[in-house]
């Protein structure tokens, strides 16, 4: 591990504290790392924004232990939200619903709804029951980014804009997902999927019918064209589709297409791999567009999309 000053534990009380003590702790969930802080100290949301380089006004995703603590932050009344909640919380579906008047501005950037989730993870499962509230926390990398799915990558991404007297990295190994969590917009009818993720679309459609898939500029703020970005260039090709010519020394190829649960689960560490690499181009494969391959394409075309940095359409 490179040097770095931020505390690493895998102690959900030690990061209990340091929330309950307005710092911010990066979190393991089933999906990615996180960058949480509680919901009632607004210094430290504040510092969650800075910290990723996240311009102010994108709202950021609460987490809470269940059900019954969701319903304390969000209208989950309909039997929709019901219905999605039992179904998939704990895990990785987060629901846009009206919020409650307990929900801060700043979170939601002002807005009437909050996306608020169930994370499965043992030992942020374990830092929710101990804190009883919400914490807010969005992926704990640098704004327009490559999401973190290890401690090791928190550290390379923020450890050095984190404070060592008052922050911890919560380490609980690899994410076993990979990708970042369905978003489901109940507040429309019929709902809109804003981003497909580890909740596959196909169980979603089963259990409530068909959602409209958002089409053009999402109502989700900051789910923009270009997001997931590495440094180095990128290239999508359809599976069959010929290799670009080419020195291939220079070429990193990326294509999990056989098996889409492991594509996910290692999605950002191979973009992250590649791009330490000193190629000059990666190669991807697009997935198949069922089950994870649509949270798979949606997050290889965003990392595609536009790759210059200080973009206007990046989202953290
Ligand atoms: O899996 C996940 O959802 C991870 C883990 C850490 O829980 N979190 C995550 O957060 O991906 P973030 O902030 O990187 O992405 C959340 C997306 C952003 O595009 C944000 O703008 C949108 O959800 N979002 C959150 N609350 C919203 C709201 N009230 N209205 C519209 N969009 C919202
Ligand atoms: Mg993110």
């Amino acid at each position: 591990m490179s040097e770095h000053p931020i505390e690493l534990s895998s102690d959900p009380s030690r990061a209990v504290e340091v929330l309950r003590n307005g710092g911010l702790v990066a979190i393991p969930t089933e999906t990615v790392y996180g960058l949480a802080g509680d919901v009632e100290h607004p210094e430290a949301i504040e510092r969650i924004f800075t910290t990723k380089n996240r311009p102010p006004g994108h709202p950021l995703i609460i987490h809470v232990s269940d059900l019954s603590v969701a319903e304390q932050w969000a209208d989950l009344s309909s039997p929709i939200a019901q219905e999605l909640a039992h179904a998939c919380w704990p895990g990785p579906l987060t629901l846009l619903a009206p919020r409650s008047s307990r929900v801060p501005d700043i979170v939601t950037g002002g807005r009437p709804t909050v996306g608020i989730r169930v994370p499965a993870h043992s030992l942020t499962q374990a830092l929710l029951e101990e804190h009883g509230g919400a914490i807010a926390a969005p992926s704990a990398n640098r704004f327009g980014r490559i999401s973190p799915t290890t401690a090791q990558h928190v550290i390379d991404d923020i450890a050095h804009f984190l404070r060592p007297e008052d922050d911890l990295i919560l380490d609980g190994g690899p994410c076993g997902v990979g990708v970042e969590s369905t978003i489901i917009d109940i507040t429309t009818t019929p709902p809109q999927l804003l981003r497909p993720g580890g909740i596959l679309t196909e169980d979603i459609n089963r259990l409530i019918g068909d959602v409209n898939a958002s089409s053009g500029p999402s109502r989700a703020a900051g789910m923009m064209a270009s997001h997931y970005a590495p440094l180095t260039k990128i290239m999508l090709i359809e599976q069959g589709d010929p290799l670009p010519d080419g020195d291939f020394d220079g070429i990193c190829l990326i294509d999990r297409t056989n098996d889409l649960a492991d594509a996910a689960r290692n999605l950002y560490a191979d973009l992250r791999t590649a791009d330490a690499s000193g190629v000059n181009l990666i190669v991807a494969v697009m997935p198949p567009a069922v089950g994870l391959g649509h949270a798979l394409r949606d997050r290889l075309t965003k990392a595609a999309a536009d790759q210059h940095p200080g973009s206007a359409n990046r989202d953290g």
